[in-house]
């Protein structure tokens, strides 16, 4: 059988590091509450120049570099995203354009925060399917445009970045000693849309929106919908969490990452965490964590490595793939 293996790995930050300091300056919060409610010490925040498809082309081009690939060999181009550079076209498009690809073809996903999960899965789908080789994943995002820089509850919380992959279809065997993505598994549930959403919309206000969100809310929910989806990736496999070597989590909150690996058995050795230095970036958040283990070279060829990510919709999911 085919399985979509990775074959490049690349990220990109904006220029401009926010601390936590810097935010005591703009709301009524401190570094204290920030690192102790969430594990977040700083972020990156986009400049001017700087947009979700620049971003993404930088990652993209990484990952090509390392690769040792260019846009030549790829197929399809999947970006997840939630603050795309415009309403339409795909954020895929304005990248496959930068990187100077006019075959093949390109789109987005919208999961917010599980977007990259999704995207993987979708990227799996095309290659198993037969109708793509090569594909570039991209997580890329700017939700500092979407803040409300007003409100403490939010605007302390996300960050900008993108990270990439690059995903090629190889002969496997069946088996779960095979390299590539062996089991995904995606969830949804719109009754709880008004958790964690924009306040704006082309069809509803015709403006952009500002990010809402009811944390406490948001957090009662996240450990129970992770655990779920990743032991289904375990029993569509036969795996434990004693197989994994490495827990690459969505980064949006330091507890909600220790509980999920509390409640799996899966030490935190194991846990790959980026959130302090990157905040929330949203579907960017778990490339750029893949890109940070894999480049220091904790995350080796032959890892097990298991994604998972919960955000606005709600949506959730996870991915185990071996490195
Ligand atoms: O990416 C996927 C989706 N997002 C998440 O996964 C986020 C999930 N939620 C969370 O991470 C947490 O709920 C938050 C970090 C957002 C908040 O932490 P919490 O422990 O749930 O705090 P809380 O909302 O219960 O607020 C506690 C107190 C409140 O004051 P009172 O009512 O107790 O007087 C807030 O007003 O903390 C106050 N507060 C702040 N204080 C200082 C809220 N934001 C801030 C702030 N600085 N930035």
């Amino acid at each position: 059988m085919i399985r979509s293996v990775v074959r490049g790995f690349g990220a990109a930050l904006p220029k401009q590091v926010m601390s936590n300091r810097d935010l005591e300056s703009r709301v009524d919060t401190t570094d204290e509450w920030i690192v102790q409610r969430t594990g977040i010490r700083q972020r990156y925040i986009a400049g001017e120049g700087e947009t979700t498809a620049s971003l993404g082309e930088a990652a993209a081009r990484q990952a090509l570099d390392r690769a040792g690939l260019t846009v030549a060999d790829i197929d399809l181009i999947i970006v997840a995203t939630s603050t795309p550079d415009n309403t339409f076209p795909a954020t895929a498009v304005n990248i496959q354009h930068r990187l100077g690809m006019s075959h093949g073809f390109a789109f987005d996903v919208q999961a917010v925060c599980s977007g990259f999960v999704y995207a993987m899965t979708t990227a799996d789908l095309y290659i198993r399917g037969g109708m793509a080789k090569r594909v570039l994943v991209i997580g890329a995002e700017t939700f500092s445009r979407i803040l409300d820089w007003s409100d403490r509850t939010t605007c302390v919380l996300f960050g900008d970045g993108a990270g990439a992959l690059v995903l090629e279809g190889q002969q496997g065997t069946g088996a779960i000693s095979d390299r590539g993505i062996l089991a995904s598994k995606l969830r949804s549930d719109g009754a709880h849309r008004e958790k964690l959403y924009v306040d704006g919309g082309p069809s509803t206000t015709g403006t952009v929106g500002y990010l809402r969100m009811e944390g406490r809310e948001v957090f009662k929910h996240a450990v129970s919908m992770i655990t779920d989806v990743i032991e289904a990736t375990f029993e569509a496999t036969g795996t434990t969490a004693d197989d994994i070597d490495w827990l690459v989590p969505h980064q949006a909150n330091r507890r909600i990452i220790d509980a999920s690996a509390k409640k799996l058995g899966i030490p935190l050795e194991k846990v790959v965490v980026t959130v302090d230095l990157h905040g929330n970036t949203s579907a960017a958040s778990i490339p750029l964590a893949l890109d940070t283990a894999a480049a220091d070279g904790r995350i080796k060829k032959g890892d097990l490595v298991l994604i998972e990510a919960m955000g606005g919709g709600f949506t959730w999911g996870a991915v185990l793939l071996r490195w």
